[in-house]
């Protein structure tokens, strides 16, 4: 059975101090994760090996990176590769989120080069994709999205696609207190999954979390998450408050 996620994106967002007394506060809120289920942090670079030392002793906390860098090593001043995120236990990374995306001009073959990188470290991305307003009302979301995965995940073998966690983040939605209906969130975690087990078959289809993202909280967690092919979350906003998160953990199928 595939991992019920709820995973927390706290972006360029809090101190060290006010990163660890959220981890601390999740912790007593929520000390055992459910069966089968993940609750995974991604934090700020300076902050990844003081949370991974506070999660060690909480089996269902993983910490995972914003991002990584597409290219091994060099002379890249101010990046970050999988290899260096391996080394201090890092087993998560976000890939392709749309900010990334629009603001650092990321492109999908570079994506793909990150998706690989990490696999050859042990890390599992967990990959965004999602449409725009604009894709949204005018154009056809579903093959968008889809077109998306191709040409990220396309130099991937299947067993590492297998490996993915895969969140849709409609890009209308991160940040703006707008949410996909369950029904729309319903219907694009449908074509995705349609999508992977045209490529790749039903074995794999079926084993991979799709995390739905964009102005999920506590009080619409639960009708979200009940989708069939709605796998949890990846949380911005509503994950830096530790009475919030843990609601949308609680929230897990
Ligand atoms: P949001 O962000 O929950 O604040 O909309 C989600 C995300 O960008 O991952």
């Amino acid at each position: 059975m595939r991992k019920k996620i709820a995973a927390a994106n706290w972006k360029m967002n809090l101190s060290r101090e006010e990163g660890k007394e959220l981890i601390e506060q999740l912790l007593v809120r929520n000390p055992k994760i459910g069966e089968g289920h993940q609750v995974i942090l991604a934090v700020p670079f300076p902050y990844l090996e003081l949370a991974s030392s506070l999660v060690a002793s909480h089996p269902g906390y993983a910490i995972a990176a914003q991002n990584c860098y597409h290219l091994p090593a060099g002379a890249y001043t101010g990046e970050v590769s999988a290899s260096m995120l391996a080394s201090i236990g890092i087993k998560y990374c976000v890939v392709g989120h749309s900010e990334r995306r629009e603001y650092q001009h990321e492109t999908p073959e570079q994506l793909g080069e990150k998706l690989k990188l990490c696999f050859s470290h042990s890390i599992t991305p967990i990959f965004c994709c999602g449409e725009s307003l604009s894709v949204r009302e005018n154009g056809d979301p579903g093959s968008y999205v889809k077109e998306q995965l191709s040409a990220s995940l396309s130099k991937l073998t299947p067993e590492q696609v297998a490996k993915l966690v895969i969140a849709y983040e409609p890009i209308w939605a991160i940040g703006t207190g707008k949410t996909a209906t369950a029904a729309q969130a319903q219907e694009m975690h449908f074509a995705i999954r349609n999508y992977l087990l045209d490529c790749y078959g039903n074995t794999i289809a079926a084993a991979i979390s799709i995390l739905y993202g964009g102005s999920v909280k506590s009080s619409n967690a639960a009708e979200i998450f009940g989708n069939p092919d709605v796998d949890g979350g990846l949380v911005g906003g509503a994950s830096l408050n530790a009475d919030e998160f843990s609601a949308i953990i609680k929230a897990l199928p």
